[in-house]
């Protein structure tokens, strides 16, 4: 498939924004300061299966703390990497059905997988790897390339 061309100029702090690449869903989202803090914390809570990144779920540019070029815009395939279903954006923190390690991130409504905000994947769900980061490039501030 063509790559995709995304205009992030209007992609506020906190927002996630949602397109097409290759018949699957993408997601770019613009994580904000404490969305950042909170990749952090996480780290340190050793809740997550693969907090470095080691399975190559991610091209080389990516393979970092925020699994991401830019620190604050996140790229990720909006495909849970279990059984392939969608998992939902979900900003709120510690709340009553994700429990107390929960800082903000995806979770998968098929089986419960759940992935911080840069896709890292917690221990004990089925989900076996961290959320994929396709491809992508900026062409400049405002603009990505994904593909
Ligand atoms: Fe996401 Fe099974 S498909 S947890």
């Amino acid at each position: 498939g063509a790559p995709v061309e995304v205009n992030i100029s209007k992609l506020e702090p906190g927002m996630l924004l949602m397109v097409e690449w290759r018949g699957r869903v993408v997601w770019v989202l613009n994580r904000t300061p404490e969305m950042l803090e909170s990749l952090v914390k996480i780290e340190e809570e050793d809740v997550l299966a693969d907090p470095n990144s080691e399975k190559n779920q991610q091209p080389e540019y990516a393979k970092n703390h925020t699994r991401s070029i830019k620190p604050e815009i996140f790229v990720t395939e909006g495909v849970c990497t279990h059984l392939g279903c969608s998992p939902v954006f979900r900003k709120d923190i510690a709340p009553a059905d994700l429990g107390p390690d929960w800082l903000g991130g995806f979770f998968c409504p098929c089986h419960g997988s759940k992935f911080d905000l840069a896709g890292r994947v917690y221990k004990h769900v089925p989900a076996p790897t961290n959320l994929v980061v396709p491809p992508h490039v900026y062409l400049d501030d405002s603009r990505l390339l994904i593909g």
